[in-house]
């Protein structure tokens, strides 16, 4: 049954443009609060399980491509309702079978304070998990974009990178990032607000519809 009173759905606690709200807990990398991961950016998300199969896979995927997290100078932070000691079990495990050291901070959250502070907390009354939301935070603590998976598909890590480096790019050129957007691809501008713009444009859309380098997009 869902008890959509007393908790928001998963991703609609916050909204982009809000400063993540701060919180201290314990976690694999010992305590941390999330305050401290100011000035660079920060990829904090949630999961449902330690010693499931898709979460698994996620982790050992994320360890894989941490050193691409840290080259776009990006921290990363697990969380889950699970005790430090499971995170601990489950990383080693990882460790064994898939010869990868989880090295990123795993937040115990067995209250779900930090959870449900973020929305990322089923709906479900049943489920007292967290789901797979993901919240890219900039250096200024604001939180830039979100996605919210549900238990059953596994995140892209390509994707969560290339979010990333979509953000980055519009802070440091002030343009927009078009659909299915890769880095080293054109940006486009931001539209025209001035009327005179409008009607001076040489065709219908390069007024609104125009790379950052200037010409126009199919
Ligand atoms: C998984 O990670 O495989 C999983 C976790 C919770 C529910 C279903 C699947």
């Amino acid at each position: 049954m869902n008890d959509q009173n007393s908790m928001p759905p998963p991703c609609a606690g916050l909204r982009i443009g809000d400063i993540a709200p701060d919180f201290e807990a314990r976690s694999t990398i010992g305590p941390v609060r999330l305050s401290a991961f100011r000035k660079r950016w920060l990829v904090l998300f949630s999961h449902p399980a330690d010693f499931t199969p898709v979460c698994t896979t996620e982790f050992v995927a994320l360890a894989r491509e941490a050193a691409a997290f840290e080259a776009r100078d990006c921290a990363l932070m697990a969380l889950s309702v699970d005790s430090l000691f499971s995170h601990f079990a489950w990383l080693r495990m990882i460790r064994d079978r898939f010869g990868v050291e989880v090295r990123f901070p795993i937040l115990e959250d067995p209250t779900l304070v930090i959870g449900r502070a973020f929305g990322m907390v089923s709906a479900q009354d049943s489920d007292s998990a967290t789901v797979r939301t993901t919240f890219f935070i900039d250096p200024e603590g604001v939180i830039r974009a979100m996605t919210c998976y549900p238990a059953n598909l596994g995140r892209s890590v390509p994707e969560m990178l290339r979010i990333l480096d979509g953000l980055q790019a519009i802070d440091a050129k002030g343009a927009l990032a078009p659909a299915n957007w890769q880095p080293g691809e054109p940006m486009l501008r931001p539209p025209s607000h001035d009327l005179d713009e409008v009607y001076g444009a040489g065709d219908m859309t390069s007024w609104f519809l125009r790379e950052d380098g200037g010409g126009v997009r199919a």
